[in-house]
């Protein structure tokens, strides 16, 4: 059988290219191909497709190979790996390069290193796995092997970095959007991003950057979320939940980051052209916290107050029981006084 050429989705790293094309003829033919079919498509040897194969193989792709018939692909691994995700990625600049782990101490600290490195904006880490994931204020993501997301985009805005809360704000929109379009499900959102179902948190965001006299250097949007973690370890258990657990459903985390990356570039064009306040207003209508009177911790400090509204600069306006109106820019809320 002759090999159809399927062109390589455009982002991938040259070997990641090489591989994509090969998997992309196999997927094509869905039947046996002769090594030297895909040596004479991808101008190499046999011995270098033998080599690119065992490579797939060792990333998960189940591919038989057999002398007299060729090569043939059984089965998909079930990973986040660059050319699937890049398969149909339906984005125009948030596209990669994709750096993938099986395991990593957190994706955040990489894409951050990478950042500082002149890595292009759109570079994206993803992990199956992470050994010290971090959370906001200090805290711990729970992050095992294959069950969630665990990716870091890396962004580059021409912006001071006073705006760094509005584009966490936007990522947590694009979530929601992403969720509702794949998994029929959209989470409420907790000041500043916590993702929430049934009171329980399905994931976070945890935005980083680096700046330089006045402006942001580098950004980073860690984004965490369960999807099929059947259970949580304690206390965590209590706290926190996952589609799976919501829904009673497993999901394809492949399908949800494409989604996300896709809303979340949509949703940053708008924000670039100065539309924040389509944005905030989207996420207004997500919240689960406007309205209720919550106590805010900072650290040991702690303010209690009805939660009127988000500013546009991204700070929660709480009224106080004096009627004074002040704003917060971080911490933890919890419901009540
Ligand atoms: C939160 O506390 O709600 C934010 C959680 C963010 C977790 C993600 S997982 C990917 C990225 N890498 C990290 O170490 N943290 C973020």
């Amino acid at each position: 059988m002759t090999p159809k050429a399927v062109p390589a989705p455009r982002g991938l790293k040259d070997g990641d290219a090489v591989e994509a094309t090969i998997l992309g003829a196999l997927k094509e033919a869905g039947a046996p191909l002769s090594g030297e079919a895909l040596a004479g498509l991808l101008g190499l040897s046999r011995a270098a497709v033998w080599k690119r194969i065992n490579r797939l193989k060792a990333s998960g792709y189940a591919i038989e190979g057999s002398p007299r018939r060729g090569y043939r692909l059984l089965g998909l691994p079930d990973k986040l790996l660059p050319a699937e995700i890049m398969e149909g990625l339906k984005t125009r600049y948030l596209r990669g390069p994709i750096h993938h782990f099986d395991s990593l101490p957190s994706t955040n600290d990489l894409a951050k290193e990478l950042g500082s490195k002149d890595a292009a904006e759109g570079s994206l880490v993803v992990a199956e796995r992470q050994t010290k994931g971090r959370g906001r204020l200090g805290r711990e993501w729970d992050s095992p092997p294959g069950q969630g997301l665990y990716v870091s985009l890396l962004l580059r805005p021409l912006l001071p970095p006073t705006e760094m809360p509005q584009i966490t704000l936007t990522a947590a929109v694009a979530v929601v959007r992403a969720l509702s379009r794949t998994a029929g499900l959209a989470p409420g959102i907790k000041w500043p991003n916590d993702l929430l179902v049934d009171g329980k948190k399905l994931g976070g965001i945890l935005t980083e950057m680096e700046t330089e006299s006045d402006r942001i250097r580098h950004l980073v949007v860690g984004l965490g979320l369960n999807i099929n973690n059947r259970e949580f370890p304690p206390p965590l258990d209590l706290t926190a939940t996952s589609l799976v657990l919501a829904t009673g459903s497993s999901f394809n985390r492949r399908e949800i980051l494409q989604a996300w990356l896709e809303e979340f570039e949509a949703l940053y064009d708008l924000f670039l052209n100065r539309d924040f306040a389509a944005i905030l207003d989207e996420w207004r209508s997500y919240n689960v916290t406007l309205g209720q009177t919550v106590t805010v911790r900072q650290g040991p400090k702690e303010i209690s107050g009805l939660a009127l509204d988000v500013a546009v600069d991204g700070a929660l306006l709480l009224k106080q029981g004096t009627g004074e109106v002040i704003r917060v820019t971080s911490g933890e809320i919890a419901p009540g006084p």
